[in-house]
């Protein structure tokens, strides 16, 4: 029988329809080649469905998307609208109801890829940052007192309780047991490093670094552990990034090292992610923002869309087919294009969605 998934789409702001439409061509044509079929609904949420009608998103809309396999994003922002308004109303609201509560950023440096790190190559850039996408600073507890005055008082929390820390380390010691170094042939160890800041945030990243090491000795002593400061873990994103295998760390730290990882990698351009529940239906997106400057246009860079579709094919089960557009990705990185950065490519949009279903063809 033919697996048929039933794929929510919303290319949202900007440049996201561009990429998105590159992503499901490619997409569709990996689904033709590995026998799936994909059978996708378009939702126009975003910055002008808000100018238009008042709402950011209509009231059944998350119940709606429940109802999917999985939800492939453009990219969310618009000129017009205030920030915050969609970023919360949209991306951060559907990560929360969905309980997208892991999100999964790779750091790797594809083939032909200029990095600004010196003398780095993808042998040295190959690693995956897993971001806690529920709880921490991003729950918005705390409040403000005596606003507008000389004593104005600002207090943002970071919440995390022993559930949520630890159903994100077992995915993390999971995840590694399966796509570590030495899984994947690249090393002689599986290993986890904890991101934190436990010479501080005493109370919080006690809690993380606990339950670390209680899960991880009891149920996963075949993974190695290892604990970072995360200023420290900036540095050696830099100067030794070959270090790193797979890294899990909480909401705000992950939201910053993984902007610093997806420069490392040749920027927003190739940078994919996926906001996963494990048990209910995922969201993968391109990191980047929705480049107002360069729509419509078709010189923006669709990889990181077309990446972020392979993870959604991973996520599904289609690791063959996740792993022929990733090779593809590859051949056009390696090969094909002079640059990530919009305009500087040296073909267009379309065309590199184009090469990229080439070479799923070919595989
Ligand atoms: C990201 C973005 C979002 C975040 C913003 C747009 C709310 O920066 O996906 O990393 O902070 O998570
Ligand atoms: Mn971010």
């Amino acid at each position: 029988m033919t697996n048929t998934y039933r794929i929510a789409v919303i290319p949202g702001d900007g440049t996201g329809l561009e990429v998105v439409n590159e992503g499901r061509k490619v997409l569709q044509v990996a689904a033709g080649k590995y026998g799936f079929n994909l059978e996708i609904t378009d939702f126009d949420f975003g910055g002008d469905y808000y100018l238009r009608t008042g709402e950011v998103l209509p009231e059944d809309a998350v119940n709606v998307l429940r109802g999917f396999d999985a939800i492939y994003l453009g990219a969310i922002g618009h000129p017009d609208v205030k920030p915050g308004i969609l970023e919360k109303g949209i991306l951060l609201r559907l990560r929360f109801e969905l309980d997208q509560y892991i999100n999964l950023r790779p750091v790797r440096l594809y083939p032909g890829v200029e990095t600004p790190l010196k003398d780095k190559t993808p042998e040295h850039i190959d690693y995956v940052v897993i971001r806690e996408n529920s709880g921490g600073i991003y729950t918005g507890t705390g409040g403000v007192s005596m606003k507008g005055t000389a004593h104005e008082v600002a207090v943002q929390d970071m919440v995390y309780n022993r559930f949520q820390v630890e159903r994100c380390l077992r995915y993390a010691f999971e995840y590694t047991r399966r796509f570590g170094k030495k899984a994947r042939g690249r090393g002689d160890a599986n290993t986890l490093g904890l991101v934190g800041k436990t010479n501080v945030l005493t109370y919080v990243f006690d809690l993380w670094e606990r339950v670390f090491h209680e899960i991880g000795e009891k149920d996963y002593p075949d993974v190695k552990r290892e604990y970072y400061h995360v200023d420290a873990t900036c540095m050696w994103m830099v100067k030794s990034p070959e270090w790193f295998d797979v890294l899990v760390t909480s909401n705000m730290f992950g939201d910053i090292i993984t902007d610093l990882g997806a420069e490392t990698q040749g920027g927003m351009g190739i940078a994919a992610g996926g906001n996963i529940n494990p048990d209910g239906v995922s969201m993968f997106e391109p990191i980047g923002g929705s480049a107002p400057k360069y729509t419509g246009k078709n010189i923006i860079n669709p990889l990181a869309a077309i990446c972020a579709g392979a993870m959604m094919l991973e996520t599904l089960g289609e690791s063959e087919a996740a792993g022929a557009v990733e090779d593809a990705v590859k051949e056009v990185t390696g090969t094909k294009i002079k640059s990530l950065s919009a305009g500087k490519m040296g073909c267009s949009t379309s065309e590199v969605g184009d090469l990229v279903v080439d070479y799923v063809r070919k595989s």
